[in-house]
């Protein structure tokens, strides 16, 4: 069904912006999942201009009743907000597509099966150590999970992993199933691996990059997720061999860069970007941590203790969204010391809310907007 309308929009005027349509795109649910169209991934391609909107369905499961209606519905959820008068081309793609993440095996990128179900594979890094990773990592994981996501997280920091203290449960251990799977911790609602688990910490010293990516490998492909609209991955610090080689072992569907607002941290968080750049992987975004203090008894007041927007600037500068500016808070330290993050407390954090309202609708963005040709490239140097 390609150019099922076919209307000339008289003022030529853009009354709607890609969000718009996005949010319209998003009311769409799948019946048997739940999920919105945007999150499954069903909608690629999308470009939105002042005259004309297209766009491509892919149908994970043609045949269905749910697939035959999908044109019909994205047909009248955008022009509800775009107006009758705007060009539409929709396209149905009928093709058996994976909607997983692809795994890179012995060379080979491997495509999952149809039961990976794992939707959007999320990378939190950052140039520098110790500006937060981890910290906001486990936060957005819970706050996507109080949205009603299904989210697993993953400490792929072999050197010191701060999950499993984070979630207060350092002395868990995951089991395996009959067939040799793991079976993922679960706490605030979050199934939760850490690399910490399976190494030894005397050992990881030595631990190189092929060790590395047989383990991140093992984590993924062996371990029991079962549906996740989400996996974010805790990455190390750094930009160096670890890190391009987590990178590169999982085709991951965007990464999101942490630094703090200092100048020192921003020159990292950029090395960060150009990491993910070089092996193809969207950056959604920036976030930046420890942005401001607020003391407690004076609320109206922002002291910019590290400077003031250098993360904001490098999100202009590239084109990034900022996703969110997370206040210093000695709660929130606190709260991730005790082993209950502030997202887990009751009512949540306001923030982490938000960056998860955020998160989810850039991956809505990614998904629809990216091209059906697009694949994550994998080079060894
Ligand atoms: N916004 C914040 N307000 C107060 N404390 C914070 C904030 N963000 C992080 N911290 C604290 O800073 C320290 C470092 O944070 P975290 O471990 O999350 O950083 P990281 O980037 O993951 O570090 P690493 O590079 O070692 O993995 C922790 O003690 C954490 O509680
Ligand atoms: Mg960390």
């Amino acid at each position: 069904m390609s150019g099922s309308g076919s209307y000339l929009n008289p003022q030529n005027e853009l009354n709607y912006s890609l969000d718009d349509i996005v949010d319209s795109l998003a009311t769409i649910i799948e019946p048997d999942s739940k999920k919105d169209i945007l999150l499954l991934g069903l909608v690629r391609q999308l470009v939105v201009t002042e005259s004309k909107i297209t766009l491509t369905i892919f149908l994970k499961k043609p045949g269905t009743s749910f697939a035959e209606d999908i044109p019909g519905f994205v047909e009248n959820a955008i022009r509800e907000v775009a107006g009758s008068d705007v060009v539409l081309e929709i396209d149905v793609d009928n093709a058996m597509i994976s909607l997983g993440m692809d795994l890179k095996i012995d060379g080979q990128q491997v495509k999952p099966g149809p039961d990976t179900g794992i939707l959007n594979t999320i990378a939190v890094a950052s140039g520098k150590g110790g500006v937060g990773k981890s910290t906001v990592a486990v936060n957005l994981a819970i706050a996507l999970a109080s949205e009603g996501y299904d989210v697993g997280l993953v400490d792929t920091d072999i050197y010191g992993p701060s999950i499993p203290t984070m979630f207060g449960i350092e002395m868990a251990r995951p089991q395996v199933n009959d067939e040799r799977r793991i079976i993922p911790l679960e706490k605030y609602g979050v199934k939760l691996l850490s690399m910490g688990f399976l190494v030894d910490p005397k050992t990881a010293v030595v631990w190189r990059g092929p060790m590395v990516s047989g383990a991140v490998r093992q984590f993924l492909s062996e371990t029991e997720w079962g549906d996740l609209d989400f996996l974010i991955l805790d990455l190390p610090p750094g930009t160096g061999d670890i890190q391009l080689t987590i990178v590169q072992t999982i085709a991951l569907s965007g990464a999101i860069i942490i630094s703090t607002p200092q100048k020192v941290a921003v020159a990292d968080a950029r090395k960060g970007v150009a990491m993910f750049e070089q092996v193809n992987v969207p950056v959604l975004g920036i976030v930046e941590n420890m942005a401001f203090f607020t003391p407690p008894e004076l609320p109206e007041k922002k002291y910019y203790l590290f400077g003031e927007g250098g993360a904001r600037r490098l999100a202009e500068e590239k084109g990034l969204v900022l996703l969110a500016e997370v206040p210093l808070d000695p709660k929130l330290r606190q709260s991730c010391d005790d082993g209950i993050p502030l997202a887990a407390l009751p009512g949540g954090s306001t923030v982490f809310t938000e960056l998860a309202k955020t998160v989810a609708r850039q991956t809505w963005i990614r998904n629809a907007t990216r091209s059906e040709t697009e694949k994550v490239e994998i080079v060894r140097g």
